[in-house]
């Protein structure tokens, strides 16, 4: 009994020490673990290799989903799985070559800033 009790306190203390995942943005930071978040390189990164489908301020057009405002969680994600290959919508083939040659500090540049622009 003692032992278990003392198990539960482990682990609950375990928990509270383990990194919390932080406000809205910050989890892109934490999960990457490189260096923080640099939204202006992510927004010449945007202008130079995005822009020309998603427009200049990410809202889409016609067949290039709006961007702009979705979770940088969301983004993220959507930009790892193109650049590991997984087909998701119908025009995956646009769009998933550009991934490829993201890193991970630039999806997560580019999640921060364009979840950061207005919907
Ligand atoms: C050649 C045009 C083109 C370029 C350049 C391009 N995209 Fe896309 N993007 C698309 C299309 C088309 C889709 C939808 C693909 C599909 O059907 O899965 C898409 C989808 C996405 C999605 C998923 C949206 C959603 O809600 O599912 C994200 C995120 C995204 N693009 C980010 C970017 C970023 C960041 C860049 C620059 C590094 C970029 N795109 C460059 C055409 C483009």
């Amino acid at each position: 009994m003692n032992t278990l009790l003392r198990a539960v306190v482990v682990a609950a203390f375990g928990l509270a020490l383990a990194p919390q995942p932080g406000l809205s943005g910050d989890s892109a930071a934490t999960k990457t673990a490189a260096a923080p978040v640099d939204v202006e390189a992510a927004e010449k990164l945007y202008k130079r290799q995005c822009r020309a489908c998603h427009g200049p301020t990410a809202k889409g057009l016609a067949s290039y989903p709006k961007l702009a405002a979705q979770p940088a969680d969301y983004i993220e994600g959507r930009l790892r799985q193109y650049r590991a290959g997984e087909t998701l919508g119908p025009n995956t083939p646009l769009m998933a070559p550009r991934a490829r040659k993201l890193s991970d500090q630039d999806i997560a540049n580019l999640a921060a800033f364009i979840s950061s622009l207005p919907g």
